[in-house]
């Protein structure tokens, strides 16, 4: 009841247009009735041979009713899909709004076709809910009051019998085509869904797939969630038809009750011969009003539970949440101090930082290195503000970091994640992302500095050359290197690169590196690197082991002690050759 309230809720600014809809559907069928019982009407006075003026009334009556239901059904349709589309819009902004605050925290535990499936397939379903389960009932509520008070007219009992059919066929057989349906509705956009799900991650993951050997599985796996919907939707169909005939029959036995009754009512000169025929037929033809009823049911289950998926979701609390920002001036330095900090991305998990010291002040440098899994990662999802943390703190400016609100703490970070995204646009696109502002000589400026510059000049289209699903006609080392002209063009004070230079040649590393020192200047600056090349650069090292900090300073004094730090070099040393 409640989803199905929310679910109204949703629909209410529309409210004017749903009611002109019903308005009209209902408009529709009076001018059926109209037009059979009027034409029922003339035909059986004509049978009687009168002359062609007493008809006129009659003939005109039919013309009008057969155009105003042709007009009134095409306007109906209009205004209520146009209303319904809106109302789907207006949805499917208000769930991706809604999805913002949680990502990426709490969605992570979603796959990505799942979401997809419901800010598609999900929404698409509830286009039914108005259309075929809100307004055909109380279409036919009217249709039912208008029939009932043109019956009694001619004979209480006919009002009377009316409506027993009426009911039976709008209330009985809805109810008994739920109970046959057993919650295939409900059941219909799981399997959907689920489907949906399987075929997107199949898609994303197709090379892999291919590579492993794997695709008869996939298509197997596939294959039986389609004969699970086959299922599904053939006993859909089949209790569609069986409604249909039931309804049918109801209307049929409706017209040949009243039949049964006025015959004897025309015999005993109580009702004109030539309405016989006229109340049949308005009987039969007001049952149009019934023929949607029948799924309405099966309708309102399916959107419920589409409605119960979107509301599911919209409802998670954010892992984060913007406390009252105390303001949103900027922080009078950008230092930052970490202290004691501990954190698990789930309560039951372990710590995956552990007690975790740093300082870093305005305009430092700092290396951040350490085995994987260390938690460095996991540093920068809380410096961003993507999950808070458990115990501990953090500083920036002096001010506790849940000070600032989410958007302006990452309007002051530039970051080069571990794992780039770029969108299926163009490269001056998915530049623009980080300052849509930035004009065609900015743009050419940061890709220059990140060396990437010559390589788009080179592509037929430059800049305007789409870069495919996630980036995939780049290579790893050219993501890298469009997500650092990103950050270069953001222009942020503090700057985190997690593994910004992985991915590159080593001659491309260096120089790039060369223009991160670069970048680096005046600002507060955290790199993340397994390449330890390079880091005698850096104000201070720091080495993370299983999520603490174990030990601290500059590259020469880190070098001279026994520890981890001397192990990691030694060892990169070992592996990679000098490149120059
Ligand atoms: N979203 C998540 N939910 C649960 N656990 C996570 C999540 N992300 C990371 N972890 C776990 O947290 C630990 C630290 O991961 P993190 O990504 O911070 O490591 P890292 O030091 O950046 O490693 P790498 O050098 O390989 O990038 C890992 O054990 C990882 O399994
Ligand atoms: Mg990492």
């Amino acid at each position: 009841m409640r989803t199905f309230l929310r679910l109204s809720g949703l629909i209410l600014p529309y409210w004017p247009s749903m009611l002109l809809a019903v308005m009209l559907g209902f408009l529709t069928v009076a001018s059926n009735i109209g037009l059979m019982g009027l034409s029922a009407y003339l035909i059986a006075s004509a049978a009687l041979h009168p002359p062609v003026l007493d008809l006129m009334t009659a003939i005109v009556g039919v013309r009008f009713f057969g155009i105003c239901r042709a007009v009134l059904r095409y306007l109906e349709r209009y205004v209520s899909h146009d209303a319904t589309f809106r109302v789907l819009g207006q949805i499917r902004v208000w769930f991706f709004a809604g999805l913002e605050p949680l990502a990426p925290a709490r969605l992570l535990n979603y796959r990505s076709g799942d979401l997809l499936s419901r800010i598609v397939a999900d929404v698409e379903t509830l286009k039914n809910f108005y259309l075929r389960v809100l307004a055909p009932p109380l279409v036919a509520l009217l249709v039912l009051l208008l029939m009932v008070f043109f019956l009694v007219r001619y004979e209480v009992k006919l009002g009377i019998l009316f409506m027993l059919f009426f009911l039976g066929a709008g209330i009985g057989v809805p109810l008994l085509v739920k109970g046959a349906g057993r919650n295939a509705g409900r059941r219909l956009v799981e399997v959907k869904s689920r489907l949906n799900a399987h075929l997107v991650d199949g898609i994303q993951g197709m090379t892999e797939i291919i590579a492993f050997g794997q695709v008869k599985t996939l298509c197997g796996q596939a294959g039986g969630l389609s004969q699970e919907l086959l299922a599904l939707q053939r006993r859909v169909a089949g209790i569609s038809g069986l409604s249909s005939a039931l309804t049918g029959l109801l209307m049929n036995l409706a017209m040949w009750s009243v039949l049964v009754l006025t015959i004897p009512l025309v015999a005993a000169g109580k009702l004109k011969g030539i309405d016989l025929a006229m109340l049949a037929l308005a009987v039969l033809s007001s049952f149009e009003a019934i023929l949607p009823l029948a799924v309405s049911l099966h309708y309102l289950d399916e959107s419920l539970a589409a409605a119960r998926r979107l509301f599911h979701i919209i409802e998670a609390k954010p892992a984060v949440l913007d406390s009252a920002p105390t303001s949103g001036e900027k922080p009078q330095n950008y230092d930052l101090q970490v202290k004691g900090l501990r954190f698990r991305y789930n309560g039951l998990g372990p710590w995956v930082l552990d007690g975790l010291d740093l300082r870093l002040p305005e305009g430092g440098r700092a290396a951040l290195v350490g085995p994987s899994g260390a938690g460095k990662s996991t540093l920068v999802h809380l410096l961003l503000r993507f999950w808070d943390y458990q115990e501990g703190s953090i500083c920036l400016g002096g001010r506790m970091l849940n000070d600032y609100t989410q958007e302006h703490l990452r309007s002051l970070v530039g970051v080069v994640s571990q794992r780039t995204h770029l969108f299926n646009a163009t490269i001056r696109e998915n530049l623009l992302l980080a300052k849509p502002e930035a004009s065609e000589e900015e743009l050419r400026q940061a890709a220059r500095r990140a060396r990437i510059h010559s390589f788009i000049q080179s592509l037929p289209q430059g800049y305007d050359t789409y870069v495919g699903e996630g980036g995939f006609k780049l290579s790893g080392g050219q993501r890298q290197r469009l997500a650092i002209a990103r950050v270069l063009l953001k222009n942020a004070p503090i700057l985190i690169l997690d593994e910004a230079a992985s991915g590159l040649d080593p001659l491309t590393g260096q120089a790039l590196m060369g223009e991160i020192d670069e970048l680096m200047e005046g600002r507060t600056t955290l790199i993340i690197t397994h390449n330890l090349r390079g880091l005698e650069r850096m104000d201070q090292i720091l080495v993370l082991d299983r999520g603490r900090v174990v030990q601290q300073g500059k590259e020469e004094m880190l070098l001279k002690q026994e520890g981890l730090y001397r192990q990691l070099w030694q060892i990169s040393q070992d592996a990679l050759p000098a490149s120059s």
